[in-house]
């Protein structure tokens, strides 16, 4: 009760004092800011954060003040930013913060917009970008281990990076006459391991890197944030739209008594995922939850205030299962992947003059010079194709990824002989990442996709020795989670099989094409009309009177990336949800313009057109979904348990009587707590083994699922082991309406000792599909399944 009133006390202060003494970062003057009790203080009085994300690599530097600007006029006090370690440590020990880089100009032009700054330089940072901000030379050591103490090579790389930080910020302290009030430690930590000692010892060389004034603070999830402990450093929580507050912090403020509180991370929208629908989160519900942190006086950042767009090679994927990231980061936030205000940035800004000061003001929304505009087609003239223009081959007994060939992005070919048969022949490739193009002889036998899993191909009889090509194109590194040690290439061997034969092929050729960081000016280039046969490069110019924003359309496309006067704008392919890349003004030049567009299919007629706005359209591969006509039979199984789940949000765990050993396992909704309710909807699952220890789930396959919403939302089911607490899956919600029960079965890779499972229903809020009654089975053999 008591301990309610003080923080009740502490949200009046903050309203009646904070806005009106400091709603300006004071430019010069020294000051101070810290995690207090119950709020955080900014030169001892109350502050509450109102902080809105922005990526400075995901902005053209152009654009960088007029989106400072932007978010000022949003209502908010503070940018947050993350640094990108493999941004500025593109080649081991090569450091660069200069131009788009410039990290220290962005935090002076926030503090020159009256600002306050939150830094969160990593080491690693997630942010669906390539392997979460971690550099692709890590995995040049075979056996690196990132994240943690046990790879001494990881730590000191990781700790020189820190150092260069420290030296471009750490003057930029408040305390230093900055504006730069905190400094994240790692991110999400909790997700991925306890390890306490591990970040004590990052927490401690950001401390030695300079920031030994700053508040330091971490953020995790309300389900993980107790994972390790951290001392010296605020805690914080992220969740997403529409969350319930109290629910999310409710365990936290029993932990943390005394910890001021905030939402790092207030999800305004989500990012897309190549074949997958485009993601919008609604505005009501959105504000919902803002609304009430304001009412409590809760800091927040929005992540994203705008998502801007992830250029080159720099998107990143999430897996299990793979699946890629797109170029476009507008993450449906406020502000648009082209700067533009959207009704959700008005509806903040209505909401943010609500909890206004006196003699507090927001800003009026600035002009922004944003004008979208149609170019003339652009007709690309000359081709150069890929395999007419072979480097010098590596001569290898085994395929290798590209890494160990010091090769950070782009395709690499493997070739090989193979004998004459005259049957078929299966060709098994372990592992392709992440898309590979097959070849025999020059001609295209057709392609293997690692979201799929697919590993093989039929070879057809070949009546002599013949050519193998194996073209594998990359996507981004994996970001998220246990599988973030991700090479490109081909991962481990690739084999034939001669009957039940299996014999791994050798002695290849390995030509690399690290586009777009070789020199294509090398290629040859020509003005020919056939189709390519495989991947090319399409080269031309193009003219404007005017620069201005504009989208490329690259629909009639296949897969690739497009560079513009040496810009790389971004991967492209045909399957969507994203159709067109984003071209900014000011990488564009008044009269003549180059443009290059790589595709890994042969494109017939290649013109590029343009857009004003995105345009989103998706392709939805049905194998995403894990049901093939047929249902599950459960009639002679038995459930290892059966119960009823309370209508509560957050974690249930449930004991079974006595463990059960197995590998494959359903989870049955027998119904919902809603009796008219025929939807299941599931955020997360976890199975708990021996000593209650949640099992890994890097095996982990769905191989069946009854029903999953695929084609509005991405909720098919194998989101209930993505550890994104906001991603779930839900059954068809329009249409068919099939009725309970539900199923989900997954294959866990290998039997092991279960004791009992834990269950997160949504958290948005919203009840549908909660599940009450279920079943719960665990054997050693696979399902029974019957057609439908
Ligand atoms: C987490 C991470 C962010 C980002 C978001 C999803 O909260 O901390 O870096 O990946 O998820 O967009």
């Amino acid at each position: 009760m008591m301990k309610n009133f003080k923080r009740f006390l502490c949200y009046v202060i903050v309203f009646f004092t904070a806005f009106s003494y400091q709603t300006h970062a004071q430019v010069g003057a020294e000051q101070t800011f810290i995690a207090s009790d119950n709020c955080f203080r900014l030169n001892g009085q109350p502050f509450v954060v109102r902080a809105a994300e922005l990526h400075y690599p995901r902005i053209p530097k152009a654009k960088w003040e007029e989106r400072i600007r932007l978010c000022k006029a949003m209502g908010m006090n503070t940018i947050c930013i993350y640094l990108f370690w493999n941004l500025h440590e593109q080649q081991e020990g090569v450091y660069n913060f200069e131009g788009q880089n410039n990290v220290a100009e962005f935090v002076k032009l926030i503090k020159k917009n009256g600002m306050y700054c939150i830094v969160r330089p990593g080491p690693y940072v997630c942010a669906e970008w390539d392997m979460g901000g971690l550099p692709w030379w890590l995995l040049k050591k075979e056996d690196i281990k990132v994240r943690s103490l046990e790879d001494k090579f990881f730590m000191e790389s990781a700790g020189r990076y820190l150092k260069r930080v420290g030296k471009e910020l750490s003057g930029l302290q408040i305390q230093k006459g900055g504006n730069i009030i905190m400094v994240q430690v790692e991110n999400e930590y909790g997700v991925f391991g306890k390890d306490s000692k591990y970040m004590g010892t990052i927490r401690d060389l950001i401390r030695d890197s300079g920031f030994d004034k700053v508040q330091l603070f971490r953020c995790d999830w309300a389900s993980n944030f107790d994972r390790y402990q951290l001392d010296g450093v605020a805690s914080t929580l992220n969740f997403g739209a529409g969350s319930n507050v109290d629910e999310q912090f409710k365990k936290f403020k029993q932990v943390n008594p005394k910890a001021p509180l905030m939402c790092s991370e207030y999800w305004t929208g989500w990012f897309d995922q190549w074949g997958r629908p485009h993601e919008t989160r609604n505005i009501d519900t959105f504000i919902g939850s803002l609304k009430d942190m304001l009412d409590k006086g809760i800091s927040f950042s929005l992540y994203m205030a705008h998502g801007g767009t992830s250029f080159g090679q720099w998107a990143g994927a999430n897996s299990p299962p793979y699946a890629p990231t797109v170029t476009s980061y507008d993450y449906d936030a406020p502000i648009t992947e082209a700067g533009i205000p959207t009704d959700k940035f008005y509806a903040i800004r209505t909401l943010m003059q609500n909890y206004l000061n006196p003699g507090e003001s927001i800003p009026e929304v600035p002009k922004t010079d944003s004008s979208i505009v149609k170019l003339s087609d652009i007709t690309l003239t000359s081709k150069s194709v890929l395999f007419d223009n072979l480097p010098k081959p590596i001569i290898s007994n085994e395929v290798r990824p590209m890494e160990y060939f010091g090769q950070g992005w782009g395709s690499i070919l493997y070739r090989t002989t193979i004998e004459a048969s005259s049957e078929e022949r299966k060709l098994e490739i372990d592992a392709v990442h992440d898309y590979a193009m097959i070849y025999l002889d020059g001609k295209y036998l057709g392609k293997l996709d690692r979201r799929f899993g697919e590993k093989t191909i039929t070879l057809p009889s070949v009546s002599n020795k013949a050519t193998l090509d194996i073209y594998v194109e990359t996507t981004g590194r994996v970001n998220y989670g246990k599988e973030i040690i991700d090479r490109k290439g081909i991962t481990s061997k690739v084999s034939i099989f001669h009957g039940q034969n299996k014999v791994e092929l050798a002695n290849w050729k390995i030509y690399l094409f690290p586009l777009f960081t070789m020199n294509i000016d090398k290629l040859s280039f020509k003005e020919d009309k056939n189709p390519a046969k495989g991947p090319a490069l399409y080269k031309g110019t193009f003219s404007v009177k005017e620069t201005a924003d504009t989208f490329l359309d690259l629909g009639g496309w296949g897969k690739g990336m497009v560079v513009v006067n040496g810009h790389n704008l971004g991967r492209f392919w045909k399957i969507g949800p994203t159709q067109t890349l984003f071209l900014p003004e000011s990488w564009l030049k008044k009269g003549t313009n180059s443009i290059v567009v790589y595709d890994i299919y042969p494109k017939e007629k290649p013109i590029v057109k343009s857009s004003v706005k995105p345009i989103y359209e998706v392709v939805i591969d049905s194998s995403y979904l894990h049901r093939r006509n047929e249902h599950i039979d459960l009639s002679k199984a038995t459930p290892a348990i059966e119960g009823t789940l309370p209508d509560a949000q957050g974690w249930k765990s449930i004991s079974l009587n006595s463990p059960v050993s197995g590998r494959y396992i359903c989870f049955e909704a027998l119904n919902s707590q809603d009796k008219n309710d025929v939807t299941t909807s599931v955020a997360e699952f976890e199975l708990i083994g021996s000593e209650g220890k949640v099992l890994a789930t890097t095996l982990w396959k769905v191989v069946y699922a009854d029903s999953e919403e695929i084609t509005s939302a991405t909720n098919s089911a194998d989101k209930i082991f993505d550890k994104q607490e906001s991603v779930i899956w839900q059954t068809v919600r329009k249409g068919g309406k099939s009725p309970h029960p539900h199923q989900v079965v997954i294959d866990l890779g290998e039997s092991v000792l279960i004791s009992g499972f834990k269950i997160l229903p949504r958290s948005d809020n919203k009840k549908t599909g909660n599940v009450k009654d279920f079943r719960f089975y665990a054997q050693q053999q696979p399902f029974s399944f019957v057609k439908d």
